[in-house]
């Protein structure tokens, strides 16, 4: 009997659940179809394509240069008939309040259904308060200077209707060869990966509908940094294990860090155009990551897929990018001239279509241009945001802290840097001497050059009873010698000389690989001939790249690597050569000894038979040794910082356990300055062969004359991890080295065991 009331009473507590089960899944099914439950973004959105048709849907997924900056090839004469007929999901290079005010009037008020449009624009370093190229700005390993510069050029760029940048790019590049690494971070991807979170960060801020951040893009899914030879546009072929471990990461940490866009590279990765890789933009973009925004093409690259030869017409490129995961269209009007045909004669489905629709109108959403369509467009807000102190005194700080001194060794009896005060005659001579257009470097957006305080002009302000003697010398490129001897003449007056030497604003960045990257046109020469005059020289390398030095320029005693720092450009050259301020920059990109040795990056693999210059049968050259001119993590202080007693908490740690790094730094010299002490690991045996040193931490440190400070890093295995033999993302058990120094060729060393 007992076993019977047990029996009942188990059966009814199994109905029990059952009927709960069931209830919270109709009341589930009633939550989801019921509107209100959804999220307000995806309800609104929801509700408007419910109101539009097929032809306004395509539209949001064009974007159309206004032609205010020049960035491609194409021009799009009628795109504003086009924005009047609602056909324009976004404009870019459309350039002021004024401008786009009317542009955004056209869109809401004259269309059907009043969506508003996006503003993009490449705000790279800066929108009209141009910043240091971001190369250079990298060389600060300054986090928190970079999310500033990128917060305060998302507040410029914002006031003046730009509610979306083309950045930050992220492309790893290890050739200096291509002109493109003017605009990123360097060659090292645990840099450029804690690098592309800040600046995300930096645009996007904490508030989407703020009317000072705007949305970032991520640029240029992806690897468009390898292209063979160093040279744009040009085929990317690589391994997928160095993909994932070297290209990859900095855009994964973008997205992480909740980038809202991605753009698609020019370049095919593994024989598939980025604009049609569904691997990238499906696979990895949005299955691996859970990446929720929206892709956009780079200029023009979905009718490039033609030139590519993956397509064969314009309707196989539309059809291939749109399946692959391409929402916006760049430019190259395919989708607008063909994806209603596609739908109509059932070769693509409208639901991609809607897909690629909810993305945009989503974005949209979140930049609260729905609730107010005019935002952005406040004339008030314009004039008092841009050129304001507050940004103009961040850009001066920038340029400071990416400023990298390469030389300063004895000269007469002593340094010649920093110079002194008290010298009378300064003769400054070279291109960059009095240049205010190409200090703002490629990619310079709305950056006005008369705004620029260029070398003369940040000298004469710095040193007002200099007497300042200048001569052009020669200009960037051409074989003209005619004003050598005018700038001789100059030197031989002067007690010191500063040789301004560089790139101009188009010899780097976009379709500006240079096959050979010493000086442009006779700009050694120049540096030759006024060498012979044996006065004290200082060499300045202006450029948007890692130039190479002949024997002769690599023997100036004085040399500083000043990249092209915008606006604030002389006035921070200024303040390091008289003192002002201590250099602080380190190399994120190597510097090459010639062409012959790129690529050259330190995180090299060590080989069967690693580099030993006394042995013939090992990994090396006959003509010159392996080591670059100027390693990365490189750079110089007006001081001297002293590394003493590597210590680590343990030398055996379990994946569990955390290894504390200690290395003791002391400022030995007489003057305080800022240090960046890197930390670095090897994995001495992996199931695939690992490199000799792989970045894994940094501190920049101030230290006051004589001061000793410990400086600790924490290492896990997280931290250890790579893509292994079976492609998996681990940590292997086994024996590592750790380092630490002032650079990656300079370091203290010790070995620790990771166990099972
Ligand atoms: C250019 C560049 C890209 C830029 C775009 C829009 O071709 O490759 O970086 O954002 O066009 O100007």
């Amino acid at each position: 009997m007992v076993r019977i009331i047990w029996q009942n009473r188990i059966l009814s507590l199994i109905l029990f659940i059952v009927l709960i089960i069931f209830f919270s899944c109709q009341s589930d099914k009633k939550l989801l179809n019921n509107p209100s439950s959804q999220k307000p973004e995806t309800e609104f959105v929801n509700n408007l394509m419910e109101r539009m048709t097929l032809e306004e849907k395509i539209g949001q997924l064009n974007l159309y240069t206004a032609g205010g900056d020049v960035t491609g090839p194409t021009m799009n004469g009628n795109y504003i008939a086009k924005v009047k007929a609602g056909r324009v999901g976004a404009v870019f290079n459309a350039l002021s309040v004024s401008f786009n005010k009317e542009l955004q009037r056209m869109a809401v008020e004259e269309t059907r259904l009043g969506i508003p449009l996006l503003f993009g624009y490449d705000v790279i370093h800066g929108y009209r308060t141009i910043f240091p190229i971001p190369l250079a700005e990298s060389c600060s390993w300054n986090l928190e200077l970079m999310e500033k510069t990128a917060a305060l050029a998302a507040e410029e760029a914002a006031s003046a209707g730009i509610n979306w940048t083309f950045s930050p790019m992220l492309d790893i590049s290890r050739d200096p060869r291509w002109g493109r690494v003017a605009e990123g971070s360097g060659e090292d991807p645990f840099l450029c990966s804690m690098i592309a979170r800040t600046r995300v960060k930096g645009y996007q801020g904490e508030d989407p509908e703020s009317p000072q951040t705007i949305l970032a893009c991520v640029k240029h899914f992806a690897a468009y940094g390898a292209p063979v030879a160093g040279r744009d546009y040009a085929t990317v072929d690589m391994s997928e294990r160095m993909f994932r471990d070297v290209y990859l990461p900095p855009y994964q940490a973008a997205i992480e860090a909740g980038a809202s866009t991605v753009m698609t590279a020019f370049n095919e990765f593994d024989g598939v155009p980025a604009t049609a890789n569904s691997y990238l933009l499906d696979s990895i973009l949005r299955k691996e990551w859970g990446f929720d925004g929206f892709v956009v093409t780079d200029f023009n690259s979905i009718k490039e897929l033609n030139n590519h030869g993956f397509s064969e017409n314009d309707e196989m490129a539309a059809i291939l990018s749109l399946n692959a995961g391409v929402d916006m269209d760049m430019q190259s009007d395919i989708y607008a001239a063909n994806l209603m045909n596609l739908v109509k004669s059932n070769r693509i489905e409208e639901k991609k279509i809607d897909e690629a629709v909810r993305r945009i109108l989503i974005m949209k959403y979140r930049l609260g241009l729905f609730r107010d369509p005019y935002l952005y467009l406040d004339e008030e807000r314009e004039k008092a945001t841009i050129y304001s102190n507050k940004i103009l005194n961040h850009a001066l700080a920038s340029a400071l802290e990416s400023i990298v001194l390469l030389r300063n060794e004895n000269y007469g009896g002593g340094k010649i840097l920093p110079l002194s005060k008290g010298i009378k005659n300064l003769a400054i001579i070279g291109p960059m001497g009095k240049n205010k257009l190409d200090m703002l470097g490629c990619w310079h957006a709305a950056g006005d050059e008369r705004k620029v305080t260029n070398l003369f002009e940040g000298i004469q302000e710095q040193v007002s009873q200099l007497n300042i003697l200048y001569s052009l010398g020669c200009d960037f490129e051409g074989e003209d010698i005619s004003g050598f001897s005018h700038a001789v003449k100059t030197a031989q007056q002067a007690d010191v000389v500063i040789l301004a030497m560089g790139e101009n604003d188009a010899q780097n960045g976009e379709a500006a690989s240079r096959s050979q990257i010493g000086f442009p046109g006779v700009q050694s020469r120049l540096i030759a001939e006024i060498r012979k005059t044996g006065k004290p020289t200082v060499l300045l390398v202006m450029a948007g790249r890692p130039i190479i030095l002949n024997d002769e320029e690599q023997q100036i005693p004085a040399i500083i690597n000043t990249w092209h720092l915008g606006t604030q450009g002389g006035r921070a050259i200024a303040q390091v050569l008289f003192g002002d301020y201590n250099p602080s920059g380190k190399l994120t990109m190597t510097i090459p000894r010639n062409e012959g040795q790129i690529p050259v990056f330190y995180s090299q693999k060590n080989t069967g038979r690693p580099y030993n210059p006394k042995d013939r049968f090992t990994t090396k050259y006959l003509d010159i040794p392996n080591e670059p001119l100027f390693p990365f993590g490189f750079g110089l202080s007006y001081t001297q910082f002293d590394y003493s007693s590597l210590q680590l908490s343990d030398s055996i740690i379990s994946p569990q356990e955390e290894l504390v790094v200690k290395v003791m730094v002391r400022n030995s010299g007489k003057i305080s300055g800022e240090e960046v002490v890197q930390l670095y690991v090897r994995d001495l045996v992996g199931s695939v062969t690992r490199p000799i040193k792989e970045l894994k931490g940094f501190r920049k440190i101030l230290l006051e004359p004589g001061e000793i400070r410990w400086v600790s890093f924490t290492l896990k295995s997280d931290d250890l991890r790579f893509y292994n033999r079976e492609m998996k993302f681990v940590a292997e058990p086994g024996a590592f080295m750790v380092y630490a120094g002032t650079n990656s060729a300079e370091c203290l060393s010790a070995k620790f065991n990771l166990i099972p």
